[in-house]
């Protein structure tokens, strides 16, 4: 049952500012989509317009056969959205706004203890949401979004506020979710989370489509060099450079590192002279090709 999402010419403007400024995409049925980008560059505003939260001013959002901004319940209760501000109902506790949202979509009581078991909030089920920390108000949000089991699931910065293992657990629920044929979307600032998670993803900044693609494809386009750094005393300089040629050699604390467009060369001639015991190879990340495309210093 999963469904297709076909974005079209997307703008939203703020007076002068042109927050959304032509965005277009497809996410394929059962595809896991992610929006990456800066600060301000549109990403909670696309979202918003797909899922029917705001009505484009221009362009359109096709879900399946429906136009979300019209939020016919046909679409609605297959729907799941995690805002990246989440408000609950107010004094309830983490049991009683899970069985709230349930009981809205008309979902057995019994699902919720399953949404308290799968995002880590059992031992939280008696406190009222006032009381929780930001990371378990995070995972509530997540909860409560996948609490009628939706076909297509949107996530703004899910895995913002969530300790490394919470960060984990949550890429298991998202992987199971969507291994079962659903169609996840989300964005996120953890580029490492985008490439293990997404099948593509949409580099955006300003209101723009910069690049999209799978992660692989787009750190195959950046043609970057690889890093190979060797444990200190494993090598002379004067060997490693004999090694690396033209390519550059740097010598710090940490050891020699030869930056290389020819890393396979340069680790058979490392082999040849021994040297590969402590030896660590970094080739370029999604991090890089955003670096590159938005020109700007990444902070999570
Ligand atoms: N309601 C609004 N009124 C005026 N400007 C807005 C409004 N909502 C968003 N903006 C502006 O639109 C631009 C895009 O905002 P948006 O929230 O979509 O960015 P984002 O990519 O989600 O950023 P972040 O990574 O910080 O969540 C920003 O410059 C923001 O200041
Ligand atoms: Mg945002």
């Amino acid at each position: 049952m999963a469904l297709e999402i076909r974005v079209d010419g997307l703008v939203m403007t703020y007076g002068d500012l042109r927050a959304v400024d032509g965005v277009s995409f497809t996410v394929a049925p059962g595809e896991f989509f992610g929006l990456l980008g800066p600060n301000g560059a549109g990403k909670t505003t696309t979202l918003e317009m797909i899922e029917g939260l705001r009505r484009p001013q221009a362009g359109t959002v096709r879900i399946g056969d429906h136009e979300p901004w019209r939020r016919e319940s046909g679409l609605q209760r297959r729907m799941g959205v995690q805002l990246q501000a989440s408000s609950f109902f107010e004094r309830l506790t983490v049991r009683e706004q899970l069985d709230t949202f349930g009981a809205l979509y008309g979902v057995a009581a019994g699902r919720t203890d399953a949404m308290l078991e799968q995002v880590g909030l059992v031992d939280k089920a008696g406190v009222r949401t006032e009381d929780l920390s930001g990371g378990q108000l995070q995972r509530l949000s997540i909860a409560c979004a996948l609490i009628h089991d939706p076909d297509v699931v949107f996530l703004d910065e899910p895995t913002a506020a969530l300790d490394p293992q919470a960060r984990r657990n949550l890429w298991d629920v998202l992987r199971t979710i969507n291994d079962s044929g659903r169609t996840v979307v989300l964005t996120t600032h953890h580029m490492d989370e985008a490439e293990v998670l997404c099948d593509r993803v949409a580099i955006m900044d300003a209101g723009r489509v910069l690049e999209l693609d799978t992660p692989a494809a787009l750190v195959r386009g950046l043609d970057a060099p690889v890093r190979i750094s060797l444990a200190p005393g494993t090598l002379s300089a004067a060997d490693a450079r004999s090694i690396a040629g033209d390519d550059p050699v740097d010598e710090d604390a940490g050891g020699l590192t030869i930056t290389t467009r020819r890393p396979a060369e340069v680790l058979s001639a490392l082999a040849d002279r021994d040297a590969l015991s402590g030896l660590s190879v970094k080739g370029a990340s999604l991090e890089d090709v955003f670096l590159e495309l938005t020109g700007r210093e990444y902070r999570a």
